[in-house]
C-alpha cells in the first residue's frame, strides 16, 4: 500500500541539530522515500490551517506558540504503509510514555516539544501536503 505522509521536523528538533538522526531513521526503512523537504518559518495563517482542529483544547496556544518559535523541517514521505510507519518511528505524542527506541523515546522528555509531527491518516495527509507543499498536492 504505496501512501505518502506529510511529516514536520519542530523547532526543538532544528535548535537541538537532530533533523539529521530523524531524517536518518526515515531514510534507512526500506522503500521509503523522501519526495521533497524544507526548512522553513510558519506563519500564523499557515499553523492555524494545520491545527485548526485543536482551536479551544488547552495546549492549541502552547503549541501555536511553539511551532512558531523558530524554523521547522517539512518533509512529503513516500513508500510502503508510511503513514502509520513514520507515526510508530515517532512514538506517541508524551515523550515519557513513548519506549526508547522511537525518535520521542530517545530525544523527547516534555509533551510540547515531541520534535516530529506525522498525519494520522490517508485523509490527513493529502490535506497537509496542500497546505505545506501545494504545487505537490
Ligand atoms: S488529540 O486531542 O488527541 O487529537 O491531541 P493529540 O493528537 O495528542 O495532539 C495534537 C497535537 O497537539 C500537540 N500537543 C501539545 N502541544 C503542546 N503542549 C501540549 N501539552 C500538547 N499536547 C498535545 C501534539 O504534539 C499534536 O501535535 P502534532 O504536531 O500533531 O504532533
Amino acid at each position: 500500500m504505496t501512501q505518502r505522509t506529510l511529516v514536520l521536523l519542530k523547532p526543538d528538533a532544528v535548535r537541538r541539530g537532530l533533523t539529521g538522526e530523524i531524517i536518518s531513521r526515515i531514510e534507512r526503512k526500506a522503500g521509503w522515500q523522501i519526495t521533497a523537504l524544507e526548512l522553513r518559518s510558519l506563519d500564523h495563517d499557515t499553523l492555524e490551517q494545520h491545527y485548526g482542529e485543536h482551536k479551544g483544547k488547552p495546549f492549541y496556544e502552547p503549541l501555536m506558540e511553539f511551532m512558531a518559535s523558530g524554523p521547522v523541517v517539512a518533509l512529503i514521505v513516500e513508500g510502503e504503509r508510511v503513514i502509520e510507519g513514520v507515526r510508530k518511528l515517532a512514538g506517541p505524542t508524551d515523550p515519557i510514555a513513548a519506549e526508547p527506541g522511537s525518535i520521542r523515546g530517545d530525544f523527547g522528555v516534555i509533551v510540547r516539544e515531541n520534535l516530529i509531527h506525522a498525519s494520522d491518516s490517508e485523509e490527513s495527509a493529502e490535506r497537509e501536503v496542500k497546505i505545506f507543499f501545494p504545487g505537490r498536492a
